[in-house]
């Protein structure tokens, strides 16, 4: 992991192992390595107007530091405080500068290499050093982001497994590895623990896989348990990997499937962050974790299966399986009276459809929730966009053989993402302000985001956020 840290000297004292960053107004193409006569070097980077740089530029900027340190074989950079304290970003405060600084550069260099056999890579950044920084919210912000961006760079791992290692039983374990040594305490609920709590949803769409289903619960009572503490209630979709089932996915839209608990991971994540950070939050993670495969033991179109919740679903499509899994862990979230649910999913093809691949689709009837979770999209990198979950919605899932199916029961594609949504909503425990947060548009990364190709680790940042805040 690369070292990120302050330290109140002037840059330009640094040992000559160091190559010092210096950001210039230079049009943002304009860069220049260049070195010193007494052996130092100086990478001077163009910017374009410092007045102008946002939230969004400033990430990038980091991130593309830690690609040129990349390209350049640079292992020691130096920067001054002063050149990274914009005044634009001034109204965000020290706290933010400094865990911005950190997250990014340690999810810029991330690569996931488990499989790669060549172990041995070029000389990568080894060391950051903020120089002539002394600001005390900003150092906290530093080592805020360094654990943040440690975490993601975890659960970015834990989603770039395949599907023939990442199973279910693995899962489960990954996430007491995850805890391990952490105030969160996880429970992995077996098959048979599951039958008996009558999910009958989720055992559908893992019935057709050798790797039994698994529902795992981690807690974390960083405020106390006691009833007036409710918890925030975190649950992510577990499927290890989405062949579409009997209503089988094409090529091209399967072989990425093994992603498809990216949101497992990432409110885990969120509760071993929420832990390390030291919150004084109380939070529950639930993950119901499934394969969605094919055999003579799979569900098939047309099966109608008792979900926890009491509800009958008919299965009208095998591969609207995440919602499936979701409504009894929403169910299953009613024991803990939660103040606010938050639910993470790689859900539909449709929120890219609507969004492209630049934000999380977020579906709440809370007007406020809704806000809060935009704006903190904003501020934290892993951007959110609102969609409609009008009840009119409904309508089109009330089945004539059961109560609810899991598609539109006039195979209608319009509007997908928010009839996922609105599945969702059939199951949610009443009074309890829920957002569904439709993370399929951020499931791989796109040229833009300088990340390793793959997993995001979104919307981890968010999450952790949210809970500092709520
Ligand atoms: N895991 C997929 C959604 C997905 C698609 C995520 C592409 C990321 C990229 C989900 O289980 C699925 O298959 N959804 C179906 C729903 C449809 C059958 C109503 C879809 O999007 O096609
Ligand atoms: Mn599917
Ligand atoms: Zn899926």
């Amino acid at each position: 992991m690369i070292k990120v840290q302050i330290s109140n000297k002037q840059s330009d004292s640094f040992a000559s192992k160091y190559c010092r960053l210096v950001l210039t107004e230079d049009p943002a193409t304009k860069h220049r390595f260049v070195e010193n006569s007494n052996g130092s070097t100086e990478y001077r980077m163009g910017i374009g107007k410092k007045k102008k740089i946002t939230p969004r530029t400033f990430r990038s900027l980091i991130r593309s530091v830690y690609q040129t340190t990349k390209s350049h074989q640079i292992e020691f950079l130096v920067v001054d405080y002063a050149e990274i304290n914009f005044s634009n970003l001034e109204t965000l405060g020290q706290t933010w500068l400094g865990s911005t600084v950190a997250e990014n550069f340690l999810l810029a260099s991330y690569e996931f290499r488990t499989y790669k056999t060549q172990k041995k890579v070029p000389p990568t950044l080894k060391e950051i050093t903020i120089s002539n920084a002394s600001d005390k919210n900003f150092a906290a912000g530093l080592k805020r982001g360094l654990i943040l961006g440690e975490e993601i760079n975890k659960a970015r791992d834990l989603a770039n497994m395949p599907g023939c290692d990442m199973t279910p039983k693995a899962f489960g374990e990954a996430a007491k590895k995850m805890a391990a040594g952490t105030k969160v305490s996880v429970k992995v609920l077996s098959k048979a623990e599951i039958t008996k709590l009558k999910m009958g949803a989720l055992l559908a769409v893992g019935q057709g896989s050798i790797n039994p289903v698994q529902f795992i619960v981690a807690e974390y009572w960083g405020q106390g348990k006691s009833k007036k503490n409710q918890p925030t209630v975190l649950i992510g979709k577990g499927i290890t990997y989405d062949s579409g089932g009997l209503n089988i996915k094409p090529t091209g839209a399967m072989h990425d499937m093994h992603l498809d608990m990216s949101g497992g991971a990432s409110v885990l994540s969120a509760v071993v962050i929420a832990a390390k950070l030291g919150l004084k939050k109380n939070v529950i993670a639930l993950v119901p974790v499934a394969e969605n495969a094919i055999s003579d033991t799979a569900m098939r179109a047309g099966d109608i299966v008792t979900s926890m919740s009491g509800q009958t679903i008919e299965v009208l499509h095998t591969d609207a399986e995440g919602r499936m899994v979701l409504a009894d862990a929403l169910t299953y979230s009613k024991r803990y009276d939660p103040k606010v649910i938050l639910d993470v999913a790689t859900l539909t093809g449709a929120a890219l459809v609507a969004l492209g691949q630049l934000a999380s689709a977020v579906m709440t009837k809370d007007k406020n929730l809704s806000d809060k979770l935009v704006t903190l999209g904003e501020e934290s990198g892993d951007l959110m966009w609102p969609l409609p979950l009008w009840d009119e919605y409904k309508q089109s899932l009330k089945s004539h053989r059961a109560d609810v199916s899991n598609i539109s029961t006039t195979f209608s594609r319009f509007g997908g993402a928010i009839e996922g949504g609105s599945f969702l909503s059939f199951f949610t425990p009443k009074k309890v302000s829920w957002a569904h947060i439709d993370i399929a548009p951020r499931m791989e990364s796109i040229a833009a985001d300088k990340l390793a190709k793959g997993a995001t680790g979104e919307p981890i940042r968010l999450l952790t956020a949210f809970l500092e805040q709520s």
